[in-house]
């Protein structure tokens, strides 16, 4: 190959790469270790010593300009590269800013402040207490004594070394009230109660809503009337049924669980009425009233105790009580 022969195709080559890595190989054809240009130097070394000069300089001319045309593609590679990221990152001015994702309550939350909201309505305050409670107001001051059958209907948890407990129910809240407060007595407490038991319809930690209400004269018709409207509001109806069965409750004396109307189910008179349980319920027995500060013979009273989560299922049409606690934000945001 003559000097203008390499020339002409370093120029071709020069022109068509697109990549530092095809540039690298093209320059190794003119420039590497047998590339046509030192293929030409090394043949120099054969010229006699008086043509040696003139070679070498027409070959080192030849090499400047293949080099020149190699920085000449290599700038121009460099730049297309740094175009094209540029290209890639751009940020459009024009686009919509992006919005904060607008957050919501928890289904549950939504179902407690709609209860208390009901509630409110018909008279009743919200009280509260502590979710660590001792065994006195969680058991014995709700007749419920050490070694009394009706503690392992529930299974607590203890606090290892203290008298203290995670409250297995909302009730305790009605011995600290009525401590507290002096009749009339209207009030609700919901809030989380905890007891060691897992699976589709129970979780370790749940919600309950109690009831009380404490007066003279009142009685289990009252309970009836209450929590018949009650329903009726929080399920927008007006045709709610519900149903006492005789119950135990060492707090209460009747005690009855409450069942309401839930559908019907075939059968061959056409259909019955399907009946679910919501909670338990009766009048407050007097040595609870006792312990709590309050004279049985002067006054009377109802109490109850639903379950909170089982009504924002039936609300929500949610099956599965455990989806409330995962905090799965698919499941969470349909609430919003
Ligand atoms: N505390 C009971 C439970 O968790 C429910 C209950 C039943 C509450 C009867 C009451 C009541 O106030 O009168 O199983």
């Amino acid at each position: 190959m003559t000097l203008d022969e390499i020339l002409a195709e370093a120029t071709t080559a020069m022109n068509v790469v697109t990549t530092i890595p095809d540039l690298e190989q093209a320059k190794a054809r003119f420039l590497g270790k047998t590339g046509s240009l030192t293929e030409q130097l090394k043949a120099m070394a054969k010229l006699p010593p008086e043509e040696k000069k003139a070679a070498g300089a027409a070959i080192n001319v030849v090499k400047t300009q293949v080099e020149v045309l190699i920085n000449g593609a290599k700038a121009r590679i460099l730049d297309a590269e740094l175009q094209a990221k540029l290209a890639a990152e751009s940020i459009d001015v024009t686009l919509p800013g992006r919005r904060i994702g607008s957050g919501g309550l928890h289904p549950v939350t939504r179902t407690q402040e709609r209860i208390e909201a009901l509630f409110a309505s018909m008279g009743f305050s919200v009280a509260d207490g502590p979710e660590i409670e001792d065994d006195y107001f969680n058991f014995q001051a709700l007749n419920t004594p050490e070694n009394h059958p009706a503690r392992s209907m529930q299974d607590t948890f203890y606090i290892e070394g203290s008298k203290n407990l995670l409250r297995t129910q909302t009730s305790p809240v009605q011995i600290r009230h009525m401590q507290s407060h002096k009749p009339p007595i209207r009030i609700i407490c919901p809030g989380r109660v905890y007891r060691c038991d897992h699976d589709a319809t129970h979780s370790p930690m749940f919600h309950q809503v109690e009831g009380l209400w404490v007066e003279e004269g009142i009685s289990l018709a009252d309970l009836k009337g209450t929590l018949t409207q009650f329903l009726n509001a929080f399920f927008e109806r007006d045709d709610m049924q519900i149903r006492f069965r005789p119950s135990y409750f060492p707090f209460v004396e009747p005690g009855v669980e409450v069942d309401m109307e839930w559908g019907k189910v075939k059968d061959s008179k056409g259909g019955k009425i399907k009946w679910l349980e919501i909670g338990g319920a009766g009048v407050v027995h007097p040595q609870v009233l006792r312990n709590g500060g309050i004279d049985p013979e002067k006054y009377s009273g109802f109490a109850f105790g639903m379950g909170l989560d089982r009504l924002a299922m039936l609300k929500y049409g949610v099956n599965d009580l455990r989806l409330f606690f995962e905090n799965d934000l698919k499941f969470l945001s349909q609430f919003r």
